[in-house]
């Protein structure tokens, strides 16, 4: 296999993260797309991992100004899966032959630290997968239960590394730190840590997102997910113009588009080789036909498809329109598997983990 890796993929700081995100010549960026596409084939393979979805409660205790399920929305009708309805859902994912289930949730204080436990044992006993949670931010104590349970990962992301915009976009929240310090206490536990942030929030400068990846890079993230976002009309970031919620200034804007969406993509593959990099169902809402293709093909090497039962998916709306809303488990089965073959890319057998990093299975 020939590696003609340019010179400039090792040496990525600040300024030139940030040069790529504003590059617009088609030529530039096909440069780029290559090299991530190289560095992904080298370090993770063409397995194109399946990580099983399934949108656990929609409860939320938390007010994030971007997010549909928010606490303060009460246009949603609520849900919350009774763990047999859950368990069913991850035996499909067995029988779908993937390799993973991801539990994921508003934060639903229903869900008590012996109920996650509980059901992460059953789902270990029963199926073998691989178990990815991703239910917010939660007492230290309950990490460690849950890993003792037999969860294997845990996503949580930062959605920005910018102090003064998590702030903003978080009202009520203790902040950016607790959030960074809980990504390194779920490493220690010997999690698979994933985190990520949301591309073109208002309010998020150029500078800012070049600095969300070279953090990638610092917290050697596992799993890094990132998509653009997407306004609801039922937040009060979704509101157009909000004063609350400037643009950054002086033409350092982030636009929220599929283009700025596989430059972070590809970038992220180049300052984190050996991740995890979901091409996401955010990117697959702004361009149903080729957009998780295109994902893929510009660095990441896996997808997310859903599992949670249709009368539920509808009530998952933390944006509109969002891709899959109306599919089955099973047709999202065969449409991913589809289109991972069309574009030469296998499906992925076994856990997935991060290459050389398997962790102890108890
Ligand atoms: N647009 C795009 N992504 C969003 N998320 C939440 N709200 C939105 C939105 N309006 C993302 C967040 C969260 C993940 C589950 O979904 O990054 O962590
Ligand atoms: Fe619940 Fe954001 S408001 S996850």
């Amino acid at each position: 296999m020939s590696w003609s890796l340019p010179a400039w993929v090792r040496n990525l700081d600040q300024s030139s993260l940030e040069a790529w995100l504003r590059q617009e010549e088609a030529p530039r960026l096909e440069e780029l797309w290559a090299a991530a596409d190289l560095v992904r084939r080298e370090r993770v393979g063409d397995e194109v991992h399946r990580r099983g979805l399934v949108e656990i409660s929609n409860h939320c205790v938390r007010r994030c100004a971007y997010c549909g399920i928010r606490a303060a929305n009460s246009q949603v009708a609520r849900y919350r899966m009774e763990p047999e309805e859950i368990l069913a859902c991850a035996r499909q994912a067995r029988a779908f032959g993937y390799g993973t289930v991801v539990l994921q949730s508003g934060e639903d204080q229903a869900h008590t630290t012996q109920w996650v436990a509980e059901l992460v044992r059953r789902i270990a006993g029963e199926t073998g997968l691989a178990i990815t949670l991703s239910l917010g931010e939660r007492p230290a104590r309950d990490y460690e239960v849950w890993r003792e349970a037999g969860a294997d990962r845990y996503l949580l992301r930062v959605e920005t590394t910018d102090p003064v915009l998590f702030a903003r976009i978080h009202p009520g929240y203790p902040g950016r730190e607790p959030r960074l310090a809980i990504l390194r206490h779920l490493r220690g536990l010997g999690y698979e840590v994933g985190s990520g942030v949301m591309i073109g929030i208002p309010g998020q400068s150029y500078a800012s997102l070049s600095r969300d990846l070279l953090l990638f890079r610092e917290l050697d993230l596992d799993m890094i997910g990132v998509g653009p976002y997407i306004p609801h009309p039922d937040t009060p970031l979704g509101v157009d113009g909000h004063p609350d919620f400037p643009d950054a200034p002086d033409g350092g804007q982030v636009p929220n588009t599929e283009g700025m969406t596989y430059k972070t993509v590809a970038l992220t593959r180049l300052v984190r080789p050996d991740a995890n990099i979901p091409s996401t169902t955010a990117l697959a809402t702004l361009n149903t036909e080729q957009g998780r293709e295109l994902g893929l093909r510009r660095g990441a090497n896996i997808v997310m498809p859903n599992l949670t039962p249709p009368a539920y998916r509808v009530l998952y709306e933390i944006y509109p329109g969002k891709a899959c809303v109306s599919e089955t488990a099973a047709q999202c089965a065969l449409c991913l598997d589809g289109r991972i073959q069309a574009i030469g890319r296998v499906p992925g057998t076994g856990p997935g983990w991060r290459p050389g990093h398997e962790p102890d299975r108890r």
